[in-house]
């Protein structure tokens, strides 16, 4: 019994402690995955037609700028008037920063 109250106790730490790294890679899977993939390589029938890039490549990544990830973030890609990307709704600037170190965890 009173093992189980510690373990109870042990995994709500936990709980709290990893609730902002999880937030993160579920907003990815919900938001972002179905264009830039889960894995981030962009190989989905979405991220094709979008000819979206790679995020896994290192000389990719070199040539993204922090700031530049979080104003595509926040406000969107567009290519004149098509928009290529939506803006993201309801986040956060902190979990959009999240997102920026979340793609950048993607380099090989
Ligand atoms: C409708 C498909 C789509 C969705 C959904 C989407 N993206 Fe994108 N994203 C794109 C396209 C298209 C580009 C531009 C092409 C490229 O550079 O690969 C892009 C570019 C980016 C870039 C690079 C910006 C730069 O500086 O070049 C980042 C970072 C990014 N997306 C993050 C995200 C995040 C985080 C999410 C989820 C909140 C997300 N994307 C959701 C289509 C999408």
């Amino acid at each position: 019994m009173k093992n189980a109250m510690m373990m109870t106790i042990a995994a709500c730490a936990a709980m709290v402690v990893s609730a902002s790294a999880a937030d993160v890679k579920e907003t990815w899977a919900k938001d972002c995955a179905k264009c830039h993939g889960a894995d981030g390589k962009g190989d989905t029938k979405m991220g094709k037609k979008l000819d979206i890039k790679n995020f896994t490549d290192a000389k990719y990544q070199a040539s993204l700028k922090d700031a530049d990830m979080l104003k595509a973030i926040k406000e969107g890609v567009k290519d004149g008037e098509k928009v290529r990307m939506k803006a993201a709704e309801g986040l956060s600037e902190e979990e959009m920063k999240a997102l920026v170190a979340y793609v950048r965890a993607f380099k090989k």
